[in-house]
């Protein structure tokens, strides 16, 4: 698998936004167009959005908050895992555990101690796929989402 972080331009977007989730999770996750939507509409979240590929073909979609100013009401940070999906036909593949390795990498580089994200609370969400990378509720709620850490204060 060669898992890939690529930027978005204008000859790969309409391949990206193409990507879906399956219907029975559309609630709990942004699409790619509302997701680049959203990083135009909220600049003061720092969106930093990538599509996920396997060699050439695109399989999914990440965008993270990235090193959020403090101080900014209603933005989690500094590094906030803000959404993350893998096409309906390529989950369950290791693509998602694959991105994280990737995200945290680069995170950690660039001095992260903990990378925070939240979830759809559904049971068939995917709090669980969080939780076994290692993410721990931090007992907030945001937006009605429960929102998880991941502690990279230690070396891996
Ligand atoms: C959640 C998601 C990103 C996981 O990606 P993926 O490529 O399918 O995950 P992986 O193949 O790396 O799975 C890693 C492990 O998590 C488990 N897992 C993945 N999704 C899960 C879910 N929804 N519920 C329970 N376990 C899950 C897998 O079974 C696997 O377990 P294993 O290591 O014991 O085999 C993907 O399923 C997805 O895009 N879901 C819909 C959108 C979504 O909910 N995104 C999160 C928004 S906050």
């Amino acid at each position: 698998m060669g898992v890939r972080l690529v930027e978005i331009t204008d000859e790969n977007r309409d391949a990206v936004c193409a990507l879906k989730v399956r219907p029975s999770q559309e609630r709990f996750v942004g699409s790619v167009p509302k997701s680049l939507n959203d990083a135009v509409q909220i600049p003061e979240a720092e969106p930093w959005c990538r599509a996920v590929y396997d060699g050439d073909e695109p399989v999914g979609f990440v965008m993270l908050s990235w090193n959020v100013p403090p101080g900014r009401p209603g933005i989690l940070g500094p590094y906030f895992l803000w959404r993350l999906l893998i096409d309906g036909r390529f989950q369950g593949r290791g693509y998602g555990t694959a991105v994280l390795d990737l995200i945290v990498g680069l995170v950690r580089a660039d001095g992260a101690t903990e990378l925070l994200t939240s979830h759809h609370p559904a049971e068939d969400g995917p709090g669980p796929f969080y939780r076994k990378y290692g993410f721990v509720p931090t007992g907030e709620i945001d937006g009605g989402e429960p929102v998880l850490r991941l502690d990279l204060s230690h070396s891996p």
